[in-house]
């Protein structure tokens, strides 16, 4: 990069006015943990596309939008705060970091996509905590179905298969209406087909919350999964909701989602349709599933975190120090016989238990017949002191 220029991904493009992106976060566009299937936004990820096995499922569109497809597209009014660049990082006036996935809504309907999740990592400039951070990643998910009688008779018996789903599963769901005046269906709309998308919707996520979170360990012991659906709004569906799921004890908002505006689906140029679409972060649910406390451990490449996890695998993560760990050395003479390795460890373990990492022997001298030097690294958790070789001739 340079004073008129700012190197994104390779390209050159030139700054001006509005130009606000960082370096730290031009380091994180090409980093894509969502493809990285041991990740756990990748097992996420994968967990969510195999709930959706019939969808098309996307993962690979560039960060870099004009601010035309991530607001004016979606209906946002010109002076929708999410513009402002105190919110949005600009590359320049006319391109910017994606804010949500909705971003890529128009593209694929315009591709012919009927049904599909568009996974990806957005932008928002945001307060520096545990649970925030510029960089984080979405999942969208839609489905159309054209409004002609077959397509409205496959959104019926959708809809018959995931109640059926349902009723048999344990579930508790706390609902409200599908359309109200305060959260109405659009003009355009059939009354009916908008009740059967807006029913279609609620039945497909609720599901989706069940193979998210049914029957683990934060609901509670056989107790059945509590999600709850709430009024929201965007500016680009209508009806508009917001799902949560009750989970150790505690509502957390999981996703928000709609039936996508008809001008959305004008200009794909699928007028003759009717669909919702939803959109999740993965941060926030991975957080809750992997037991992990802080959201920039995501973007560690530490192998003390990055092992800890296997493709499709949700297990708890085990927390260890911030601190990069440190060794201390330690030799000493024995008979030749006269330890055994286990020994050792047994003895470390006792004095020092978990904080030791790793024992390991580095050299081994042997001086007469029966007579050894051995010296061991002792790798501890964190450093507290800087310490030099520390030498034990016994
Ligand atoms: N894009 C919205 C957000 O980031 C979520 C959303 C997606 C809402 C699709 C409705 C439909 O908050």
């Amino acid at each position: 990069s340079t004073d008129s220029h700012v190197n994104v991904l390779g390209q050159y493009y030139s700054k001006d006015s509005a130009t606000n992106i960082t370096a730290s976060i031009i380091d994180k566009l090409d980093r894509k943990l969502h493809q990285q299937p041991a990740h756990p936004l990748g097992s996420l990820r994968s967990l969510i596309e195999s709930h959706y096995p019939s969808f098309t499922h996307l993962s690979n569109f560039t960060p870099l939008v004009t601010p035309a497809k991530n607001f004016d597209d979606l209906s946002f009014p010109a002076d929708h705060p999410g513009r402002s660049a105190s919110d949005s990082y600009y590359i320049n006036k006319d391109l910017m970091l994606r804010t949500h996935t909705s971003a890529h809504e128009v593209e694929t309907f315009a591709k012919g996509e009927r049904k599909w999740l568009l996974t990806a990592d957005v932008y928002r400039r945001d307060e520096i905590d545990a649970t925030h951070y510029p960089v984080f990643h979405q999942v969208e998910g839609a489905s159309i179905f054209p409004t002609n009688p077959t397509g409205i008779h496959d959104l019926e018996e959708d809809n018959a298969r995931l109640a059926d789903y349902l009723k048999n599963s344990n579930i508790v769901i706390e609902d409200i209406p599908h359309i109200t005046g305060s959260n109405p269906r659009q003009p355009t709309h059939d009354p009916r087909q908008a009740e059967l998308v807006a029913q279609n919707l609620k039945l497909s996520l609720n599901s989706l919350m069940l193979t998210l979170f049914g029957g683990r360990a934060g609901v509670g012991g056989g107790e059945p999964l509590r999600v709850r659906w709430i009024e929201a709004y965007f500016p680009f569906t209508s009806p508009s909701y917001e799902v949560e799921v009750f989970f150790h004890g505690k509502w957390l908002e999981i996703l928000g989602c709609g039936v996508v505006l008809q001008s959305t689906l004008d200009r794909a140029n699928v007028p003759d349709s009717i669909g919702w679409a939803f959109g999740l972060g993965l941060e926030r649910i991975a957080m809750i599933l992997y037991s992990i406390p802080d959201i920039r451990l995501f973007w560690s490449q530490d192998p003390r975190f990055l092992n800890q996890f296997a493709p499709g695998n949700i297990v708890p993560f085990v927390p260890y120090s911030k601190h990069p760990s440190c060794y201390k050395d330690i030799s000493f003479w024995v008979p030749e016989q006269g330890l055994h390795e286990n020994d050792f460890c047994d003895l470390v373990r006792d004095v020092a238990g978990d904080l030791a990492e790793n024992v390991k022997m580095v050299s081994r001298l042997r001086c007469d017949a029966d007579l050894a030097n051995k010296h061991y690294r002792l790798t501890r958790s964190h450093i507290r002191k800087r310490e030099g070789t520390v030498d034990v001739t016994a």
